[in-house]
């Protein structure tokens, strides 16, 4: 596409301009040199290009700015592109002629290993740094790969609102706010309910956009504000709801394996296990999934007076990390749990009607300590049925009189999930906090920067 603002060259066009002399625009990303010679890598976004200095090449001048240069400063070089096979990228820049923009004073993050938490504080310029740079690039691709999929399937996008009037994945984990005279609104959970509105106007739709969990949760798989796209279909089954993930789940590792190799070569991401993630997943039931914890003597451990207990996993109890992890050591591919005790579900998933005691629900758990990925389930859609679960769990009936109104006019079977894209973004390019997974992570003891 021609722009009409400034277009610069950048790193990732120099393999078309061999021979030519360019413009580059950036920072100092490293700099080594003595004596002739100053080497400096230059960062954009794209990547990192070393420009050599050559003091017989440029102006005395050009040269002592070479010299003052100090890390994270920014700066203009122009040269010829000259394909180097032991520059990063197989190509460099002959630098001709420097300028400096800004000088950066004692840049605090250096190639010397930085605690987390002092990382994490200066998030705002750890986002500068190679992984970072290549993770944020991975996030922007499996975000383009969610939209195109759903875009060329048939789904409309329809956003939910976030300022909502009451929970939806339980009361425990809301966020609330003043709302003028009305009184209380809530930080949306999930953009689920109002999905389900949307997939009966529109039939297939997808809604994709921040959710927050007061989750008191410190671990590496949970942030308190995170995206989630949420796909909600109009007929839909529990079987065509799994299919649907796993199509999906299927195309994103694709589109990542296809445009991020650098990325992954930066990461050190062993893309052969990305590679195996081909259809079919693996499928068990929540019954198998606990006769197999059992058979394997994987236990639940559980708080007693302070102390941890173990015991053999009884059926009924929601699976934790200890129990995703052993199952998921046999898989290389991820694996669908379906059909999990409704006690430990939300009210609004049909029961199955081969078991009561069943949901029709489903988590999509990823290989190599990825977790849950994916949530979803069929819903409820009998008028009845859903208002004695909005009763049982004691929510505020007036607040879900439109939700119920989905079951009064023209109810029909349908279902939906979502997918946790910081979860994904994890899992795919192998980082070890899902922190490192969103430019500015919430987490419970963090909100600066
Ligand atoms: O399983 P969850 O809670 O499901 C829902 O919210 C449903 N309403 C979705 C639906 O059916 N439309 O969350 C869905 C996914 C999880 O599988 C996980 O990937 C991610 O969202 N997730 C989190 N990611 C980061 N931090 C947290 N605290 C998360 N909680 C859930
Ligand atoms: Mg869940």
């Amino acid at each position: 596409m021609k722009s009409r603002y400034k277009s610069y060259k950048t790193v990732e066009d120099l393999p078309k301009l061999a021979g030519e002399t360019v413009t580059l625009r950036g920072w100092v990303y490293k700099k080594t040199g003595k004596g002739k010679l100053q080497f400096i890598q230059l960062r954009y976004g794209t990547g990192i290009a070393q420009c050599v200095v050559f003091k017989n090449n440029v102006t005395e001048e050009a040269f002592a700015k070479a010299k003052a240069l100090t890390q994270e400063s920014s700066l203009t070089v122009t040269g010829k592109v000259v394909a180097s096979g032991k520059a990063p990228g197989g190509y460099e820049i002959d630098a001709a002629g420097l300028e400096i923009i800004h000088i950066s004073q004692d840049y605090p993050i250096s190639a010397k290993e930085h605690g987390d938490s002092f990382l994490i504080e200066h998030r705002h310029l750890w986002l500068r740094s190679a992984r970072q740079h290549a993770i944020m690039r991975v996030r922007a691709v499996i975000i383009k790969a969610i939209r195109d999929f759903f875009d060329a399937s048939g789904f409309k996008l329809m956003d939910s609102p976030i300022l909502t009037p009451n929970a939806c994945e339980g009361t425990s984990t809301l966020f609330e706010t003043k709302y003028f005279d009305l009184g209380k609104a809530y930080l949306s959970q999930s953009g689920q309910l109002y999905a389900e509105a949307s997939a009966m106007a529109l039939g297939k739709v997808y809604t994709f956009g921040p959710v927050f969990r007061a989750e008191r949760s410190k671990t590496r798989k949970h942030l308190t504000e995170f995206w989630m796209v949420e796909p909600e279909m109009a007929f839909f089954d529990l079987d065509d709801d799994m299919d649907l993930a796993e199509d999906l789940v299927e195309y994103i590792v694709e589109c990542a394996l296809r445009s991020c190799q650098k990325e992954f070569a930066v990461l050190q991401r062993d893309i052969s296990a990305l590679e195996r993630i081909k259809r079919p997943f693996y499928r068990i039931s929540y019954s198998e999934a606990v006769e197999w914890l059992q058979k394997n003597k994987v236990p639940i451990i559980r708080k007693i007076d302070g102390r941890d207990v173990e015991s053999p996993f009884p059926w009924g109890e929601d699976f934790g990390t200890v129990q995703e992890e052993a199952l998921m050591e046999q898989f290389d591919k991820p694996c669908i749990i379906h059909r999990y005790p409704a006690a430990v579900k939300a009210f609004y998933m049909k029961r199955d009607p081969a078991d009561d005691k069943l949901s029709l629900a489903m988590d999509m758990l990823g290989p190599e300590k990825a977790g849950e990925i994916i949530g979803g389930s069929q819903r409820e859609d009998d008028y009845d049925t859903m208002l004695e679960r909005i009763k049982e769990d004691k929510l505020d009936e007036a607040d879900f009189k439109w939700f119920l109104d989905l079951r009064k006019y023209g109810s029909v079977p349908h279902s939906g999930f979502g997918l946790g894209v910081e979860r994904v973004v994890k899992w795919i390019t192998g980082a070890k906090h899902i922190r490192e997974t969103i430019p500015m992570p919430r987490m419970i003891h963090r909100i600066i920067p």
